[in-house]
């Protein structure tokens, strides 16, 4: 991992980051992805936490890491929620997986978050990977899914000791992460080079 740079990203980066993004979900969890348009919805949203969203680049500046971050609330009753950070997509080029880049985008950007005043961060992802970080399910804490729902994917991490020891409830993610419009994905897909949706083992949908 020599030789990258992490730092914020600008405006001047969306098209390439929404690029990246496509890249590296292509067929991963579903026949095509809907990622990159999930974040290009979100452009401009105030849920979009803009200060810790980090494009990592190689020698040539070339994007080849993405972490993207909004804000979601825990919420126990209509009228008692908490702010709680989320992040994802995190994207790293295929070319350079597996090389501590998914890594260092997590690291650097959850220490930015600490000073930030949030109790913690909650996401939803695989567990093998993200437990390295100290996420930890999120029903340890009490905290379900935005249907009731609980799962070991959905997981927690208190940006301070004891942050989310009084947080508790059902976890509302932007609601433009599971309302996605697949005429207009079809449409917004065409401004990027062609790509076959394959399906294949393993995805999730
Ligand atoms: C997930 C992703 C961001 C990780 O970035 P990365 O730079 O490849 O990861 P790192 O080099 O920091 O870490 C590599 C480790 O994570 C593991 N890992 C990577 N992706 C994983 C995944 N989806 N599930 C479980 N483990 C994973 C690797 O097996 C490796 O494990 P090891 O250290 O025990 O050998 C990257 O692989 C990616 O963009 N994948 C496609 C999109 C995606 O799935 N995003 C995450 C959605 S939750």
């Amino acid at each position: 991992m020599q030789h990258v740079t992490f730092r914020l990203e600008t405006p001047l980066d969306y098209a390439n980051s929404e690029f990246l993004i496509r890249e590296a979900f292509w067929n991963v969890y579903q026949p095509g992805c809907e990622e990159h348009f999930i974040v290009h919805n979100l452009r401009g949203d105030p849920q979009v936490v803009e200060s810790l969203n980090l494009v990592c680049t190689d020698p040539e500046g070339q994007l080849i890491g993405h972490i993207f971050y909004t804000r979601s609330q825990v919420q126990s009753a209509p009228d008692t929620s908490w702010p709680v950070l989320t992040f994802g997509p995190i994207s790293v080029h295929p070319t350079f997986q597996k090389k501590g880049i998914g890594s260092e985008l997590i690291r650097r950007s959850m220490a930015s978050a600490k000073g930030m005043g949030f109790p913690g961060i909650l996401i939803t992802g695989n567990p093998a990977y993200y437990h390295r970080f100290g996420f930890r399910p999120a029903s340890d804490y009490g905290i379900v899914f935005q249907d009731g729902s609980s799962f070991p994917e959905l997981m927690a991490c208190e940006l301070s000791p004891g942050a989310l020891d009084n947080v508790h409830g059902r976890l509302l993610f932007c609601p433009q992460f599971s309302n996605v419009d697949p005429v207009a994905l079809e449409a917004f897909d065409l401004h990027f080079p062609p790509k076959t949706r394959l399906k294949k083992p393993g995805q999730l949908h």
